[in-house]
């Protein structure tokens, strides 16, 4: 059943499109939400217009009154969104036209073309503020924990297996260092963004004297000083979509972070472990087993991660194969946006939530970093500072660490004479190795985890995070 022609572009139509093709092709039910942005491209593309005399400076107040009109009603959830006029774009100027009659020269010189692709560059820098603003939230949990554990040692793991004894501020900052790419990436996303596709017209721009600069600097599509930046070629203004992949990209990287994180917790929340508790508020129960609690926030995060990949994968699968310029297959393009940026504000701020929430058990990590076959690595170091050459070092210390499970002792409670009969090198000293916080101590190059590097590294991001 054919509708009665669309108002936009109906002219060179007999019959409107079947039902099934308008509930097929509409966008407007999850684009509604560039509105804000929509406007604001509409307000400097009719000031523009009235600036190079293509309309009235009346005109001009009439459309921005309207569009401040229909502004206010969207935001009190008093607009009436049509599917059959598809989209947000398309939507606005029907009710702009309604209540306007020089609506009807706002889309001069413009396509939906530009003019989404301009949407979607003010949604980005928007959205690349936000999620960085998250992360910053996460980070300055971090932080928190930091502090509240900042003496407590843990073991570090490979393979997930005790590796070497660190400060759990140190595992803390190697989150950090993530979260803080993750914001260096969005801010560089937003700075991709910083450029005004108005003017591309459809594909080929206008033959209408416009002024592409007015429009810039009007959206705020400037440099750092103040000068206009538009995009320098029209088709590829309206074809490109980079930006969709390097924003689901650094979502999906988040993403990738956020998920070793909650990975982490998740072991350290264990009964195995015992590092950490995590809050009542960000767990759940079972509904079968009474004395259950589980990580869920920290496995959510964990799952929602394959969904930003996800995400990013649809994106680059949509723009693979199509010719340029625009093709209404990228109308599919916003979907797995608007989702990235709502799943990856949520994660960061669950993460949050969880970290500020969580308390450190001191007694499980001391005891863990108790083993002292964490320091069997130092062993071998000290050694090489008796002159040993290191493959021969760390012979002699696999040697006595067989030994030790042979006796069934801990390392450092073999006696001194056992040790000197593996490697002559070994002194009446060998065991001092063992002591914890000197063995911590010694590592106080950049990036290690010694006491004055870790409170180096306090320093420096209560600053960065203030
Ligand atoms: N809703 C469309 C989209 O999101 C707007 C652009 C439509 N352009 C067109 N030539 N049909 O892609």
């Amino acid at each position: 059943m054919a509708k009665a022609s669309q108002a936009t572009w109906g002219g060179r139509f007999s019959a409107g499109p079947a039902e099934l093709m308008l509930r097929f092709s509409e966008s407007v039910s999850f684009d509604h939400r560039l509105a804000p942005f929509d406007i604001a491209g509409s307000k400097a593309h009719s000031a523009m217009l009235a600036h190079v005399g293509l309309i009235t400076k009346r005109e001009r107040d009439a459309i921005h009154g309207g569009l401040d009109a229909i502004a206010a009603e969207i935001a009190a959830g008093r607009f009436r969104w049509d599917p059959k006029l598809e989209d947000v774009h398309m939507n606005i100027e029907q009710a702009l036209t309604r209540r306007v009659p020089a609506a009807a020269k706002l889309h001069t010189a413009r396509s939906r073309n530009d003019q989404v692709a301009t949407d979607m560059r003010l949604f980005f820098k928007h959205a690349c503020a936000t999620l960085a603003e998250a992360v910053l939230g996460a980070q300055r949990a971090l932080l928190g924990a930091a502090e509240a554990g900042n003496d407590v040692l843990i073991p570090g793991y490979t393979h997930l297996q005790r590796a070497q004894p660190v400060y759990l501020a140190h595992h803390l900052f190697a989150w950090m260092e993530m979260l803080e790419r993750d914001r260096a990436r969005f801010t560089a996303v937003a700075e991709n963004a910083n450029w005004c596709p108005l003017g591309a017209g459809a594909i080929a721009g206008t033959t209408l004297p416009i002024d592409r600069e007015f429009t810039a600097r009007a959206l705020g599509f400037v440099d750092g000083r103040g000068r206009p930046r538009v995009t320098q070629n029209s088709m590829d203004t309206v074809a490109d979509r980079d930006l969709f992949l390097e924003f689901a990209g650094a979502c999906a990287i988040l993403g990738v972070h956020l998920s070793r994180i909650a990975e982490d917790l998740i072991l350290w929340s264990s009964a195995e472990f015992r590092f950490v508790d995590l809050p009542d508020a960000f767990c759940t129960g079972s509904s079968l087993m009474p004395q259950k609690k589980n990580p869920d926030s920290c496995e959510l995060l964990r799952g929602k991660s394959a969904r930003l990949q996800g995400n990013l994968h649809t994106l680059l699968t949509l723009a693979k194969g199509l010719p340029l310029t625009y093709n209404r297959d990228l109308q599919e393009d916003k979907p797995p946006v608007f989702d990235s940026f709502d799943q990856s504000l949520l994660c960061a701020q669950v993460l949050a939530g969880t970290v500020a929430g969580m308390k450190v058990r001191r007694d499980a990590c001391a005891a863990a970093v108790a083993d002292p076959g964490l320091l069997a690595t130092d062993l071998a170091d000290y050694l090489v500072r008796k002159g040993v050459a290191f493959r021969d070092a760390h012979h002699a210390v696999g040697a006595v660490v067989r030994l030790a499970e042979q006796k069934g002792v801990a390392l450092n409670q073999l006696s001194h004479a056992d040790v000197k009969a593996v490697h002559p090198a070994y002194a009446a000293d060998w065991n001092e190795v063992f002591d914890l916080r000197r063995a911590l101590a010694r590592r106080e190059g950049t990036g290690m985890p010694g006491p004055r590097q870790v409170a180096r590294q306090f320093a420096r991001w209560r600053k960065e995070l203030a």
